[in-house]
């Protein structure tokens, strides 16, 4: 059944898959931009902690619930649940995630579509088309439906190939792109004036500011939002992949690639501001605490690309690029979810889905285009605030509560022998049953 429904062809398959949904613009944008307005270095030291004590366990749960049902989130849910009331909630929680992969792709979908627009801005200004380079950065419906729609086109592109030509091929591809030109845009920006004291605030955490409730709820939503949890997105990649991989440690490695390269991107943003500041970019507003939010990527940082001359086009060019891969590699997860349910469970043909699932989702977003003001953070709130952490918490719930424990032991068990010994045979199953869904629902609750 596995190779029919297809599934990665290797280790460095999944873990490019995994880790390219969890790297995206939570990593690159969102994680400096709540470094930047949670007071710096004491954001970056808690967002660490969570992400590792209380993520990194929640993300294994859907990645163990996937490779033990080998289908689609409301199929492998329903898997392990015997009585018929653990199969109605099951296909609630399955369901519940995918909905809010489905959500949280319509309004990723239009600011991946700036990122475009901004990697297009340079260009155009490079080949002299001057009013184009003006229109393609302001703000307009036509403008943000044309590039949400070229942005779910790719989407749509690669998820028709499937798991291996689609998915892993392009995550093999797109990741070591997003990595190289992190690193190269870092290596430059910290040659420029203002980048010492950029390090300085982002690494010297103000310790006082680290037990303050909003700065915890943050770096919680920030850490659920970054490993995609509570979307469904990692049971289906988990269901990809084979029994005799060890998924103990192979969750490890993408949930540190992740933590990584949201660290990475701080290192560049943060240091970046400070340059712009010494370019004469006012980068505090005007309550002393650094600019954040979209200002931050669509005005502070074009006016420092800007102030680099010919050199500037290049590296604002690179710089949108990276966004846009970025968002890409997690886009399409985020439709893999909807996809796999309705091609495995109304045996639709997957070309067909994808078309028909992108285009409602496109919908979706043109919805959202013509009423911006006030829906663009009424659904990332909902999808991200609320849903992601009720499902993840339910997840959590269904593999300490409902999965029945001698299989749930077992599935650990495959293609990983030695677990027994291990910390996480000892600690993760009571840590998954009672702390984890406790811990989230406290921080869910202090949200409210
Ligand atoms: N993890 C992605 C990011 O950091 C976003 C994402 C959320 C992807 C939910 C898939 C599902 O940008």
């Amino acid at each position: 059944m596995a190779a029919a429904r297809g599934g990665f062809s290797s280790r460095l398959g999944f873990i490019l898959a995994a880790a390219g949904s969890a790297v995206g613009l939570g990593n690159i944008w969102g994680f400096p931009t709540q470094t930047a307005s949670n007071g710096g270095a004491a954001f970056v030291l808690v967002y660490l902690v969570l992400a590792f004590c209380l993520a990194y366990p929640a993300f294994m749960a859907e990645l163990l619930i996937g490779r033990y049902g080998q289908a689609n989130a409301v199929t492998s849910l329903q898997k392990m649940s015997r009585q018929a009331w653990q199969k109605r909630f099951a296909f609630m929680v399955g369901f519940g995630g995918i909905i809010c992969a489905a959500l949280i792709l319509s309004f990723y979908g239009i600011i991946a579509g700036w990122m475009m627009s901004y990697a297009v801005e340079p260009f155009a200004k490079m080949i002299g088309m001057q009013q184009v380079s003006e229109w393609v950065i302001t703000q307009g419906i036509a403008r943000n439906v044309l590039f949400s729609a070229l942005f779910m086109f790719l989407t749509v592109s690669i998820i028709r190939s499937g798991v291996e030509d689609g998915i892993e091929k392009w995550s093999k591809r797109l990741m070591p792109m997003l990595i190289a030109l992190l690193v190269l845009l870092i290596i430059y920006v910290m040659t420029l004036e203002g980048a010492s004291e950029g390090l300085d605030a982002y690494l010297n955490p103000d310790l006082s500011k680290i037990f303050e409730p909003d700065l915890l709820v943050s770096a919680l939503g920030q850490a659920f939002f970054s490993l995609s949890l509570g979307t469904s997105v990692m049971i289906i990649y988990g269901s990809y992949i084979g029994k005799r991989e060890n998924l103990v440690s192979l969750g490890a490695q993408v949930t540190l690639i992740d933590v990584s390269i949201a660290f990475l991107a701080g290192l560049l943003i943060i240091p970046s501001m400070y340059v712009a500041q010494a370019q004469g970019v006012a980068i505090f507003a005007a309550d002393g605490s650094l600019i954040s939010g979209p200002s931050m990527v669509f005005s502070v940082l074009p006016t420092l690309f800007e102030g680099m001359g010919a050199m500037g086009l290049f590296v604002g060019f690179a710089f949108f690029i990276l966004m846009s891969i970025a968002a890409l590699t997690s886009s399409i997860s985020m439709l893999e979810g909807p996809v796999s349910y309705v091609v495995e469970r109304h045996d639709i043909e997957r070309t067909k889905a994808t078309t028909g699932i992108g285009f409602l989702i496109f919908l979706m977003s043109t919805i959202i285009v013509l009423n911006l003001d006030f829906m663009l953070d009424f659904v990332a709130t909902l999808a991200t605030e609320y849903g992601q952490p009720i499902i993840a918490m339910l997840c959590c719930i269904f593999v300490g509560w409902i999965w029945q424990r001698s299989e749930l032991l077992e599935e650990i068990k495959q293609g990983n022998e030695q677990v027994e010994n291990s910390l996480f045979w000892k600690i993760w199953p009571w840590y998954t049953k009672f702390v984890c869904p406790v811990a989230i629902a406290m921080v869910f609750i202090h949200s409210l």
